[in-house]
């Protein structure tokens, strides 16, 4: 398994507690064949010793800006021009900063600068450090760039706190290097995905809704995107930022889903139904708040349109991709799906117990397509997204053959 070969990757270490993971990762990034060269920042030595990571990697640590004995004192345009990408875990919430606003005051941040290689950082802090206002205002920066956000990802953290912050697993993040140095996967490809639920008013204030909270779609979308795909992402009301480089149209209900679809549809190549569409809208959304005057209240549903089945039954369908969510004989009720709407693959899952998809950081999948049932097991939605696009790309590939030729 050497699918790093020949790839330069230079890691950068940062002062936080996860850097004790960066060994790992370098590890793991030299068994997929890559060749690693390691920069620690000053804080990062507190943490980790250079030693392991200098044993790791067979290569001197570097980590001085003004180091006598560097070749020529030039340690970093050598290493800048030598990277094929620059991979910074853990990245601290200080050098994110310092990245946001062109610093250049330690080796590391001097070497971004200096590189044009494609830069990926993936963060890990205290949740509170994270949400706060300056540093998301950092995160826009770096994305607007075209910087790849790994993560972070949801958990238990260091300082005993539960949330958004801690670094991505080193195998999922090699997942999204190796994703990156791929990008033939489904490059010139058009992609139509849609995400997040629909809300169906009832009156001005009140509406229908679902418990989607759009993250499986958005992580598709990126991971498509870095397969070297155009995507336009078609999304529900979420509180989400939109992923890099994807083209996201906002729209409310199901009917405006359904019609923003139609007219995009005809461009694509792959069609993925991610978005948890309402089956049903009231019949008359009121104009006036409805008042509780009586003791009970009914409200006539009408069908919504099937988007997926509308998609699937075009005389020149693009590849569908549906998603299934059951609480019950989830197999049974996709492959019912599949075969009555003539979908190409289903991607189901379950919505029981600690189960549940919505909502959660991470997901599993069961695949079903004509040839039979495969199972994705439990793991972000980050890296579960990078499997599912490759296993639509294969898939696309084998009955799409003469498209590529
Ligand atoms: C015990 C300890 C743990 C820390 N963990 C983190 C962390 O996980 N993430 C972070 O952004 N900063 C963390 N810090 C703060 C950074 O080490 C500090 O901001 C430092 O200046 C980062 O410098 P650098 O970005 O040059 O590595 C921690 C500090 C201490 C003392």
């Amino acid at each position: 398994m050497k699918e790093l070969a020949g790839k330069n990757i230079l890691l950068g270490i940062t002062g936080g507690v996860a850097a004790y993971k960066s060994a790992v990762l370098c590890r793991d990034l030299m068994r997929r064949g890559a060749e690693v060269r390691v920069v620690m920042t000053e804080a990062a030595t507190h943490f980790i010793t250079p030693l392991t990571l200098q044993a790791l990697s067979g290569h001197p640590v570097h980590s001085e800006l003004f180091a006598a004995e560097a070749g020529h004192g030039m340690d970093h345009i050598e290493l800048a021009r030598w990277a094929d990408r620059l991979l910074i875990a853990p990245a601290s919430a200080q050098t994110i900063a310092k990245l946001a606003h062109g610093e250049a005051d330690n080796l590391l941040t001097t070497i971004v600068l200096a590189s044009d290689a494609p830069l990926l950082i993936a963060p890990a802090m205290n949740n509170v450090m994270w949400e706060d206002a300056a540093m998301q205002g950092n995160v826009d920066l770096l994305l607007a760039r075209g910087v790849t956000m790994l993560g972070p990802a949801s958990g238990d953290q260091a300082c005993g706190e539960d949330g958004l912050g801690r670094m991505l697993e080193p195998l999922e993040i090699i997942e999204h290097l190796q994703l990156q140095l791929q990008p033939g996967l489904l490059a010139g490809k058009n992609i139509l995905i849609t995400a997040g639920p629909t809300w169906e008013a009832i009156d001005p204030v009140r509406g229908l809704s679902n418990r989607s909270s759009g993250k499986m779609g958005y992580a598709l979308a990126g991971a498509i995107y870095d397969a070297g795909a155009s995507v336009r992402l078609i999304s529900g009301p979420v509180h989400l930022r939109s992923p890099h480089g994807v083209d996201c149209i906002n729209i409310t209900s199901a009917q405006e889903m359904a019609d923003t679809v139609m007219a995009n549809v005809s461009i694509c190549d792959i069609f993925v139904a991610v978005a948890a569409v309402a089956d049903y809208r009231p019949a008359n959304c009121v104009k006036q708040k409805i008042k509780k005057n009586a003791e009970t209240l009914s409200l006539e549903l009408v069908r919504n349109p099937d988007i997926l089945a509308m998609v699937a039954a075009l005389e020149n369908a693009p590849f569908t991709v549906g998603f299934a969510v059951e609480t019950e004989n989830i197999i049974e009720y996709a492959t019912q799906k599949l075969t009555t709407k003539r979908i190409d693959l289903i991607a189901a899952n379950p919505v029981s117990g600690d189960n549940s998809a919505f909502d959660s950081e991470s997901n599993e999948l069961t695949l079903i397509d004509r040839n039979g049932i495969s199972h994705l097991s439990r793991c972000s939605k980050t890296l579960l997204a990078q499997k599912l696009t490759k296993e639509i790309a294969h898939r696309y590939h084998e009955t799409h053959p003469a498209k590529d030729s």
